[in-house]
């Protein structure tokens, strides 16, 4: 039996802010659980449903580094044992994360903790796969202050990169402050840059806790191939393609799939009418009327409806989606907003909403239940990120017969295939240029598609659908990743 301890700093169905939840809830499921037993730990939040909160029951608790509070909870649910690192001082927020300064203290403790857990509650894994900034300390934490303890010897790291342009960064003083590292771990190369400019004060150097997870852990992946590939570039690597590169061979791209049973159209309770690949053309028109009934929009199952469904943020190509929007509205579409995020953006799709009442609907919100509507009954999804790690609501709309509209970039290159009119191939419509004029181009002609060639739009709905994007095929790479271990 493979132990391994999953640790991130959010995790469906508990809390969830993007899809690093989706993967960390529902990776998990993918393994046998009579050879796997994978656990997963993340804060006890104070944000997670009290459906889940009172289940829990709290295993242990002790003072790390006889000073400071670590409760562990434990929850099982689904075959899966979950553990939750309780402190109120730092996990009592209504939201998961706070602002970066704040953050930085509250998953260094995170990251200890979750070490200083393990010889109390008996588990032992041998490997520890670690996801995103918020846990890149765990690697450093185990080759330096844990080291000596014959609990953690022969313990693996594995550290996954969701997004890079998230790593951690303040300065040497601040972190080693919060983190109580020893100062060997601040030499430039390690936590800090090697180009560091070595006339300032050492307390001042920048200091970039992701290089945590991708120097001390013993393989790297991401979460697609294509952007495991432009992370090593200065364009996409954020300044650590240099270490990127360093650890090619330790660097795997793996592609992310989605939960097949959350994620599923026949079974879907949120949504109205529930429809297989056969029945999809009516169970689909059922969801586009009652999306447009429930969002006070003129009910038309037959005006192509675009949708955003999205964190509203930079990386998000929501600057092309402004440049086009004038002309957008003067084509006979509808386009459905639902993110939040940035202020700038939010408000942007208000005003538009306010330009176009007819046309534009933002609802700027965060809810479960109305994504999973807008899968079933929008036609079309605009995915146009500048970057995407790999991005999965171009997954989940192919599984529900919408049809991606994208940037060929990171993920999005990898999942969705140029459509064909000539050969009746592909299964979305993709871009080159990050411009505002190749993303209306993308549109006006799913336009001209869904208005002039039905046959062909639905035949690339069927495609789509037939494709497997569950975790089947990315969970026995993770395996044989685990295997060499
Ligand atoms: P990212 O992790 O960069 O935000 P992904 O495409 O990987 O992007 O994952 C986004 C996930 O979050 C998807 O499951 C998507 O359905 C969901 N999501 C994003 N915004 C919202 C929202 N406002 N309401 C509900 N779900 C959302
Ligand atoms: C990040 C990325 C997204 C990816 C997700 C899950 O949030 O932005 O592209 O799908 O992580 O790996």
């Amino acid at each position: 039996m493979k132990k391994i301890l999953f640790a991130a700093s959010e995790c469906v169905p508990f809390v969830k802010t993007g899809g690093l939840a989706d993967v960390v809830g529902s990776l998990p499921q993918a393994f046998d659980k009579s050879e796997y037993d994978i656990r997963v730990i993340i804060p006890n939040y104070h944000a997670i449903k009290p459906e889940y909160r009172e289940k829990m029951e709290c295993i242990y608790y002790f003072q790390m580094d006889n000073r400071i509070y670590v409760g562990v909870h434990r929850l099982e649910m689904n075959g899966i044992t979950y553990y939750f690192i309780d402190n109120e001082q730092y996990f009592s927020g209504v939201v998961p994360y706070y602002d970066l300064y704040q953050d930085l203290e509250r998953f260094a403790y995170f990251s200890k903790a979750v070490l200083s857990a393990l010889p109390l509650i008996g588990f032992r894994p041998d490997i520890i796969h670690c996801h995103d900034w918020q846990t890149s300390l765990i690697p450093v934490y185990l080759n330096t202050v844990f080291q000596g303890d014959p609990f953690f010897r022969g313990i693996r790291t594995v550290f996954t990169i969701h997004n890079i342009r998230f790593k951690g960064e303040w300065d040497v003083g601040h972190i080693r402050w919060v983190s109580a590292l020893p100062d060997e771990v601040f030499e430039p190369g390690l936590l800090v840059s090697p180009y560091q400019d070595r006339s300032i004060p050492k307390p001042d150097w920048n200091c970039t806790m992701m290089r945590g997870g991708l120097v001390y852990s013993d393989y790297i992946t991401t979460v697609s191939n294509s952007y495991a590939g432009e992370i090593q570039t200065p364009e996409f690597g954020e300044g650590l393609q240099d270490i990127l590169k360093w650890r090619q061979e330790r660097l795997w791209g793996i592609i992310n799939g989605i939960d097949y049973n959350i994620w599923n159209p026949q079974t879907d309770k949120n949504i109205e009418a529930g429809y297989t690949v056969r029945t999809r053309k009516s169970g689909r028109k059922k969801n586009k009327i009652a999306l447009q009934k429930e969002l006070g929009m003129k009910e038309n199952p037959d005006v192509l409806t675009l949708a955003v469904v999205s964190r509203l943020t930079d990386q998000k190509g929501l600057d092309i989606i402004d440049r086009c929007m004038d002309r957008l509205c003067g084509m006979n579409i509808n386009l459905i907003v639902l993110g939040t995020g940035d202020p700038y953006y939010e408000n942007m799709f208000r005003y538009y909403q306010g330009k176009y009442p007819d046309k534009v609907k933002a609802i700027i919100a965060y809810s479960d239940p109305l994504a999973h509507k807008i899968y079933a009954g929008a036609d079309a999804i605009l995915v146009p990120s500048a970057f995407e790690p790999c991005g999965l609501t171009q997954l989940i709309a192919l599984r529900y017969g919408m049809i991606p509209i994208v940037h060929e970039i990171g993920g999005l290159k990898d999942t969705v295939k140029p459509f064909n009119e000539y050969e009746d191939k592909g299964t979305g419509f993709t871009f080159h240029d990050y411009s505002g004029d190749a993303l209306l181009d993308r549109i006006n002609h799913a336009y001209w598609v869904y208005n002039e060639r039905k046959d062909l739009w639905d035949h690339m709905q069927k495609r789509g659908m037939e494709e497997d994007w569950s975790w089947k095929k990315s969970a026995e790479i993770y395996k044989d990743l685990y295997s060499r271990m």
